[in-house]
């Protein structure tokens, strides 16, 4: 009896049942209605809590002319526990905030300009615009647009940011240690991709304006 008490709970323990969901964001109207109304006057004030680290003089991502959406989910997943920051800041930093500290700042970095590369540049595998049949890797820019500038719900803009965030939030999607893409979207891709390719994929996104 002890024995298959013990089988049933080692089962349950190790069964999909009880897997952690990717995000716990569900974009349901009343979500999106929310975002939209965040204030970005409120927001504003708590931005100086942010410039510290989100700046020029560092690798960590540009959050200006982000999409609302997709900066309010990141936030979330961050208190959540569902991205992990290897730095572990910006988990300690979201739990202090509510969900509408979290829409105001979206609002507010979502209404400033995104500082874009200059010149632009081109394709540099062919993924971006054509994809690749033979792994089965679709377009990039099917979701983040055809100029990186982000798209539908949550699909954040590329254009313009840093090649170093870039090559390393997709080699986090790739070995699976930032795991908090809705159906795996980005795992899965990123985990076709070479680290050459990811290099290339990311210095090109970083140019474009
Ligand atoms: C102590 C430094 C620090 C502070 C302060 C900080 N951040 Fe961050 N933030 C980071 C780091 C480092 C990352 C990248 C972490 C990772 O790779 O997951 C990041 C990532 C993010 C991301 C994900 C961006 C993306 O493109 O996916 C968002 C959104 C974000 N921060 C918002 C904020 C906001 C809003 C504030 C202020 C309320 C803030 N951060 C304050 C260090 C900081
Ligand atoms: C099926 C739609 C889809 C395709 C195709 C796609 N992406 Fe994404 N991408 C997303 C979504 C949705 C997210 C946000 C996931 C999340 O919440 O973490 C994302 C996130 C990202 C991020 C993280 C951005 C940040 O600020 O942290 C990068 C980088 C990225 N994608 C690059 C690419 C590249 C390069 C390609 C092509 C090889 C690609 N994506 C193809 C939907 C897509």
């Amino acid at each position: 009896m002890k024995g298959i008490l013990l089988g049933l709970i080692c089962l349950g323990v190790a069964g999909p049942v009880l897997a952690e969901p990717s995000s716990k964001v569900a974009w349901t109207l009343e979500t999106l209605n929310f975002v939209k109304k965040g204030n970005a006057e409120k927001g504003k004030e708590l931005m100086g809590t942010c410039a510290g680290c989100h700046n020029d003089t560092n690798a960590n991502p540009q959050l200006e002319g982000q999409l609302p959406n997709y900066l309010y989910k990141q936030l979330v997943d961050y208190k959540n526990g569902n991205r992990k920051d290897p730095t572990t800041a910006m988990n300690g930093l979201a739990a202090s905030l509510s969900e509408q500290d979290m829409a105001d700042v979206a609002a507010w970095y979502g209404k400033q300009a995104a500082k874009l590369g200059k010149g632009g540049a081109s394709d540099p595998t062919g993924i971006v615009s054509k994809g690749d049949g033979k792994r089965m890797e679709p377009s990039c820019s099917s979701c983040h647009g055809g100029s990186g500038q982000g798209e539908i719900v949550d699909t954040p803009a590329l254009a313009g940011q840093k090649a170093d965030y870039l090559e390393k939030t997709l080699l986090a999607y790739k070995d699976g240690s930032r795991a908090n893409d809705i159906y795996r979207r980005m795992r899965l891709i990123a985990s076709k991709l070479s680290d050459q390719e990811i290099k290339q994929l990311a210095e090109y996104y970083s140019k474009l304006d």
